[in-house]
């Protein structure tokens, strides 16, 4: 088993929600041969995604990541560590907040934190997105409720952001989205060429 397959193991094991091994091959096969020079992750958790992403990277290509739960970043540092990267920048923190004091240009933006700020991470995203830059929204579909009449209060607001992300990136006319039926759904914006 390699490392990143036991960091992995414990992610699961530990019943931490890490991107699913079908939308890791879909980000894979629309990235292709591309090499990014720079990635925003919001939502590290222990930093799986961004160490798979990593391998998507040119050669002094960085990530910045967004976490807030201070047990996940300690968990995220010692991965990092582990993997001997030095080229993960592990932001500490809330993402609505931190979003905003980022300015760099970004050739892929992985959205995966909380889902009642989904549009407004698009929106941040959108400000910073390269030219052939591309938006993944991991957990879209959010176990189906987003495309059903499913309306429980304890969903009510995630799914309601959810929507509105998806109205957003679906009616602007400057960009094209797809949603993909991988993981819990994963849509892919991009500018419209
Ligand atoms: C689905 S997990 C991320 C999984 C990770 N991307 C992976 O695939 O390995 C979502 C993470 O977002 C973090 N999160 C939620 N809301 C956040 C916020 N407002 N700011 C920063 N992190 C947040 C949670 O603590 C959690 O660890």
């Amino acid at each position: 088993m390699t490392k990143l397959d036991k960091i992995k193991k414990e992610a699961i094991e530990t019943h931490i929600p890490i991107m699913m091994d079908d939308t890791l091959d879909k980000i894979t096969e629309i990235i292709g041969s591309r090499k990014l020079h720079r990635i925003l992750e919001i939502g590290t958790a222990t930093g799986y995604s961004a160490l798979c992403f990593e391998k998507l990277l040119d050669d002094d290509g960085i990530i910045d990541t967004i976490e807030r739960d201070e047990e996940r970043i300690a968990k995220a540092k010692s991965n990092f560590e582990l993997m001997k990267v030095k080229n993960i920048n592990l932001y500490e923190g809330d993402a609505a907040e931190i979003i905003q004091t980022l300015d760099n240009k970004y050739d892929m933006v992985f959205i995966d934190a909380n889902k009642g700020k989904y549009d407004f991470y698009l929106d941040h995203a959108l400000r910073m997105l390269s030219e052939d830059g591309i938006i993944f929204a991991d957990n879209i579909l959010y176990k189906g409720y987003v495309m059903s009449g499913y309306n429980l209060h304890k969903q009510r607001t995630a799914v309601t952001h959810l929507r509105n992300y998806i109205k957003k990136s679906t009616e602007d006319e400057r960009l094209e989205s797809k949603i993909y039926e991988v993981g819990d759904g994963l849509e892919v914006t991009t500018w419209k060429k």
